[in-house]
């Protein structure tokens, strides 16, 4: 749809959204990454300016995507880094969307200097775990306040994506969940996606396969009716 043809339900909303794939420092020059464009999240971001809100976009490592018009753009590097703006951001949040891929592990220390390869094998990489940024939202949510996660899955033989959706979904306490299956060329770095929007109510909602901009507006046609109850 274009712009001028999309409602302005956001209007008088601050929404807050995280987009791309954070990068977990090894040292100056090397860090654990991970596949993740930015674009699933840039499109939520630029569409949610579309229909009104006042965005703040919290952007990890992205490909080569040029910032939507009209948003709050704070860049950020590692998982920490990502924390600390979304918490910043989320005082004033009417909606908080996590679409970044926060990595799970970092290591446990950052080298000061370049590493040097030397003449011997290397020592093992020790990882710790980064804290679920998603669960501090949840759990520090204002009434009213709106939290969307994502997921990412594969699915397995025990388990098929909208299972591991679905078990995510309860397992976050978020609001709202969209589900995309990825692998085989699916949903990173590719310009379209399809998936799942399940809310914590239950609902199930087939998200067509399209652009993420189309996605976005899925997202956003099911989230602007609660996020318009409280007023401001
Ligand atoms: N997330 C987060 N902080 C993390 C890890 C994930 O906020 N440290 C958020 C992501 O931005 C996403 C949601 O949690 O919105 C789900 O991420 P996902 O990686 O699918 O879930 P995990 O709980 O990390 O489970 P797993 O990777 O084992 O599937
Ligand atoms: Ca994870």
């Amino acid at each position: 749809a274009r712009p001028d043809a999309l409602p302005r339900d956001l209007e008088g909303r601050h929404v807050v959204v995280s987009a791309g794939g954070t990068r977990e420092p090894l040292d100056p020059v090397r860090y654990l990454g991970n596949r993740s464009s930015g674009r699933q999240g840039h499109a939520l971001a630029r569409v949610a300016a579309q229909r009104g809100a006042r965005v703040t976009l919290v952007a990890a490592h992205t490909a080569d995507l040029v910032p939507p018009a009209g948003v709050d753009l704070v860049r950020v590097g590692s998982a920490e880094e990502l924390r600390t703006a979304v918490h910043a951001a989320a005082g004033s949040a009417d909606v908080l969307v996590m679409a970044a891929a926060v990595a799970d592990f970092r290591p446990v220390s950052t080298v000061e200097h370049k590493i040097k390869k030397g003449d011997r094998d290397p020592e093992p990489v020790a990882l710790t775990r980064n804290p679920d940024i998603l669960a501090e939202l949840v759990a520090a949510r204002r009434p009213g306040q709106v939290v969307v996660g994502f997921a990412a899955e594969t699915g397995d033989a025990e388990t098929d994506v909208l299972g591991y959706g679905r078990a995510k979904l309860k397992r976050k306490g978020c609001d709202w969940l969209v589900v995309n299956a990825v692998g085989d060329g699916k949903a990173f770095e590719v310009e379209d996606n399809a998936g799942w929007l399940l809310s914590s109510g239950g609902a199930e909602t087939p998200i067509p396969h399209g652009s993420k901009a189309q996605l976005a507006s899925v997202v956003w046609d099911a989230i602007a009716p609660s996020a318009e109850l409280r007023g401001t």
